[in-house]
């Protein structure tokens, strides 16, 4: 049940180099999204519309929030537009995270750019929820506020120990208890994530939302290797995710 609307560019911010957070006026978009769905957003003067993931929806104000970084043309025009401008958005699309019971302890584990997909998910859980959040440096790390307003203990770890543990997020997972993990980013970390999903035997959901190109199947960019009844087959992570249970997902 997607469509494509006209939406108001309400709020922009620049949160870090080449990270901008847009708010945008989409009462239909907040009342139907899930967390973890994506948005695919019309560049001007470019043919295909650019895949951002949904950071936030904000259902009584009727806003959708975006945070994305500058990849390329398209995203670069889009993050030139001022608030105020109009943004034709076909949205939401894809499979999100399946929250379940959010009385059980998430940990939410983000890497880079991977981390606003998570932040809409994280509100449900709330104090339930701790986030480990991975960055190059200090800065580069984005939402960490965000994610404590959800009501979420937050801990960082940065590859150069600037900010935070001095190693990898997988390393703030040691001292955790938990029942469930949901993870975005690079690909070594979902490895990482998924082992540590297997060794302790809880759910694990990831998004690979990082590895899509154009978002509506036209690339396929985004070929991904995909699991079910314990045979292989050729998925698209546009179409089939970006959100999968780690068993179904070859990395
Ligand atoms: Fe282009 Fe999926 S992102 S086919």
């Amino acid at each position: 049940k997607y469509d494509v609307k006209d939406c108001k560019l309400l709020q922009k911010r620049e949160l870090a180099k080449d990270i901008f957070d847009f708010v945008v006026e989409a009462p239909d978009f907040a009342a139907a999204a899930q967390a973890g769905q994506f948005a695919h957003i019309y560049v001007p003067g470019k043919t295909l519309r650019r895949p951002i993931s949904i950071c936030g929806v904000d259902r009584a104000a009727g806003t959708l929030r975006f945070v994305f970084q500058i990849r390329g043309e398209g995203t670069r025009i889009l993050a030139g537009l001022e608030e105020g401008a109009t943004l034709d958005i076909l949205a939401p699309l894809g499979h999100g995270f399946v929250l379940g019971d959010c009385s059980r302890k998430a940990v939410f584990v983000g890497g880079g750019i991977g981390v606003p997909p998570l932040l809409e998910a994280s509100k449900a859980f709330g104090k339930n929820a701790t986030a480990v959040l991975g960055f190059r440096n200090r800065d580069a790390v984005i939402l960490e506020e965000d994610f404590r307003a959800n009501g979420c203990e937050v801990r960082i770890a940065t590859d150069d120990g600037s900010m935070g543990h001095h190693g990898l997020v997988t390393d703030c997972l040691k001292d955790l208890d938990f029942d469930v993990l949901f993870a975005c980013g690079p690909t070594p970390m979902l490895k990482a994530v998924s082992a540590v999903a297997k060794e302790r035997g809880v759910e694990c959901q990831i998004s690979l939302e990082e590895r899509m190109a154009c978002g509506i199947g036209a690339c396929l960019g985004c070929a991904c290797k995909l699991l079910a009844d314990g045979r292989e087959y050729l998925g698209h992570v546009c179409k089939d995710g970006p959100v999968f249970p780690y068993q179904n997902v070859v990395l």
